[in-house]
Formats: C-alpha cells, sequence, structure tokens
C-alpha cells in the first residue's frame, strides 16, 4: 500500500496530509525518514509518524454529531474553547474504541448542525476533495427578503472575494419580520463561504445552521447529540 494510503488508513489523517508529513520529515520507515512520496509499504515495515508506530485499522467509526454554536471544529484548541471531541467525550465507549476521531470539514464557531467525525482518512479525502464537489446544505436565516434576483445570483454564483462559487440550489422557506429563511446546497467548502455568499447579495446572514450532509440528514438529532452512521448511510457515503 502507498505510504500515504497507509497513513491515512491508521487514522492519523488524510491522504494530503499524510503528503505533507512525509514532505517535512515526519515518517520515518525502519528508523529512516522517509524521503519518496510514492513508496509502497512492504509486510514487516515498521512505519512511524510523529515518533509513534501506526498501523492500519481494521474497521472504522463513523459518528453524526449535531454541532451547537459556540464549539470550534477541531480536536484541541490551545486558546481552552470547547472543541467537537470535547463533546464527544460524554460517549466513552465511542473514545475508547476510536481515539483517533477527526471532523470531515469543519463548520464555523458560530455554525450549528451536522458533522461527520471518523477515524477513516481515505474517506475523509474523498468527501472534502474538491474534485468530488460533495453537496452540503443550510438552513440560513438572514436579513431582509432575498429577491427572485438575488436568489439567482446565489444559484448562478457570486463572487466572494476572489472566487466565483459554482451552481448552487437555493430557495426561500420562510420571509418573516424582515428575515428570511433560505435553504442553500452548495459543493465547494470555502472559508465561511455561505456566509460570504450572503454578504456579496447584500443579506448577511443571522444564523446559520448546516441540516444535510450529502443525502444524510440532520433530523432530530438533538444539539449537542451524536449517533452512528446507519447501514445506508454508511453504504451510500463508501459509494461516494
Ligand atoms: N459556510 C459558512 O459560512 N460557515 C460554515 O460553517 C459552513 C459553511
Amino acid at each position: 500500500m502507498r505510504i500515504n494510503k497507509y497513513i491515512a488508513a491508521s487514522g492519523v489523517c488524510s491522504r494530503r496530509k499524510a503528503d505533507e508529513l512525509i514532505e517535512t520529515g515526519k515518517v520515518k520507515i525502519n528508523g529512516q525518514i522517509l524521503r519518496e512520496a510514492g513508496y509502497q509499504v512492504k509486510d514487516g515495515d515498521v512505519v512511524i509518524v510523529s515518533g509513534e508506530v501506526i498501523q492500519p485499522i481494521k474497521s472504522h467509526t463513523y459518528i453524526l454529531l449535531n454541532k451547537p454554536k459556540g464549539v470550534i471544529t477541531s480536536v484541541k484548541d490551545d486558546r481552552g474553547r470547547l472543541t467537537v471531541l470535547d463533546l464527544l467525550a460524554e460517549n466513552p465507549d465511542i473514545i475508547d474504541r476510536a481515539p483517533r476521531l477527526f471532523p470531515v470539514g469543519r463548520l464555523d464557531f458560530d455554525t450549528s448542525g451536522i458533522l461527520l467525525l471518523t477515524d477513516d482518512g481515505d474517506l475523509t479525502y474523498r468527501l472534502t476533495h474538491p474534485k468530488h464537489e460533495f453537496p452540503k446544505t443550510y438552513h440560513a436565516l438572514v436579513q431582509g427578503v432575498i429577491s427572485r434576483e438575488r436568489e439567482l445570483k446565489l444559484i448562478r454564483g457570486v463572487d466572494i472575494g476572489g472566487f466565483v462559487t459554482s451552481k448552487a440550489r437555493v430557495r426561500t422557506l420562510k420571509v418573516k419580520s424582515n428575515t428570511s429563511l433560505v435553504e442553500i446546497t452548495i459543493h465547494e467548502g470555502k472559508n465561511r463561504q455561505v456566509r460570504k455568499m450572503f454578504d456579496a447579495v447584500g443579506n448577511p446572514v443571522i444564523e446559520l445552521k448546516r441540516v444535510a450532509f450529502g443525502e444524510i440528514q440532520l433530523g432530530h438529532l438533538k444539539e449537542g447529540a451524536c449517533r452512528k452512521l446507519t447501514k445506508k448511510e454508511f453504504e451510500y457515503l463508501t459509494n461516494i
């Protein structure tokens, strides 16, 4: 198995991140720093990443969390803020079984909603790589009324500062007291993308919640609660 895949399959990080670890000399094979990005791991090789021996995990864990606002999408935080992994700590069975869980992509500190955590680096790579254009759906409560013209701008793509977004699906669900609740599905994951898209059309976001990750729905999962993927959801994701 190619070294970056071996590292990802061990639950350390994604393949892309593994390539960076190799480049920066953090990977050793049988005691020697690895210099060859395409190295094929052989039976009996001892692979060390950042000083720790690693081995591919035989079965992975997949958890869906309803991330509340005020929690950071990270494994740890040097400023002591609550992380998504701190929320999982209330489920010691999950943490004991899968100590290397990490979030797939990210939600802003002030965004709530569905977030997948896994120790499957390969799946993470596929779901977050721009070429797969994996869809994510949000409910955005925004200021003002979204005219059809603005809706069309969001659908066709807007400039969010040096980047024009690709086609989105947009529909207004409700208009009330000069605010609109809008459902939007995007296929990229630029930093604060949805907020920037609504800023670009003049309707700043008040509240943002991710309600679906591909075809997987947030449903009635309570804020801060988590659950395992169903068999059907697992099959859907692994066939992406
Ligand atoms: N877009 C945003 O603006 N924020 C998120 O958290 C996710 C998508």
